[in-house]
């Protein structure tokens, strides 16, 4: 891990293997532990490169709200730092995808590919927005293991809880500490993300679009209209996944996206 003073944000990250640059955004309320699996798995076919997003893990946690498009503007500081201006692959899994989304809007130029995992790409309901609320208020007044506690059941496949226990244990553990600063940014990121799903005829580099067929927080059925809106995408649903279909079946994520690389 190593922490690098951007111009505005103190951002610790991963950065490990070599060739072409796989930027990997984590989802909320995680950090980039969550890529250890691809960090491990992945460092031979690429140079993988995790962010602990502003606010989570050892990365800064200002006072929000933050917004998608400051986050992935984040993202691209860092690419910067690491004198990083050639095309890189940019991963995001659920949040990370709304950043990614964002990222290709406001830096299209960078983008080698785009790996949308567990995402969607329409903005919130009115409902969704006063849930942000809701959660934000929560964790104001309760703190984060109020706001954990109700996330983990819902994080993996319902098999996951009664058969996994060591997964279970490792999303507790990626969740755990999570800053209440970062919560709240990111609770306000998220309701007031912009729809993006006009975008997606417009993006021609290639997509792989994987989701987890048991994901009890974003149904399969927000992959498979991205799938029918981009271009140039592979639809891959893994069978006994949820939401973090890359920490519950890491061989076959890696493998989809080893497969996606070498196609670029
Ligand atoms: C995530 O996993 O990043 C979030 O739960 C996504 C969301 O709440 O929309």
């Amino acid at each position: 891990m190593t922490r690098t003073q951007l111009s505005n944000i103190v951002l610790a990250y991963d950065d490990h293997g070599s060739g072409l640059p796989l930027l990997l955004i984590h989802g909320y309320p995680l950090s980039r532990k969550l890529w250890a699996p691809q960090v491990a798995g992945l460092a031979s076919a690429a140079r993988v490169i995790a962010p602990d997003l502003r606010g989570f893990g050892e990365s800064d946690a200002p006072e929000g709200p933050y917004t998608v498009d400051q986050l992935a503007d984040d993202c691209a500081a860092l690419l910067d730092d690491l004198g990083l201006r050639e095309p890189v692959v940019v991963g995001g899994l659920s949040m990370g995808g709304y950043i990614a989304l964002a990222f290709w809007r406001r830096h299209a130029a960078r983008v080698a590919g785009l790996i949308l995992a567990a995402t969607r790409a329409g903005a919130d309901s009115e409902a969704g927005k006063a849930g942000r609320d809701t959660a934000a208020a929560t964790a104001r007044e309760k703190g984060s293991d109020a706001i954990i506690e109700g996330m983990l059941p819902k994080m993996l496949a319902p098999s996951a809880y009664t058969e996994r226990p060591d997964v279970v244990a490792e999303a507790r553990r990626i969740m755990d500490g999570a800053p209440v600063p970062g919560i709240i940014g990111a609770l306000l990121a998220m309701r007031d993300r912009p729809d993006s799903t006009a975008l997606l005829a417009e993006i021609t580099q290639p997509v792989l679009v994987i989701h987890g067929a048991d994901d009890a927080l974003i149904p399969p059925s927000e992959a498979e209209a991205m799938h029918r809106a981009l271009p140039r995408a592979r639809l891959a649903l893994v069978p006994n996944a949820g939401h973090l279909l890359n920490l519950e079946q890491p061989a076959r994520f890696n493998a989809e996206v080893r497969i996606f690389i070498e196609s670029l």
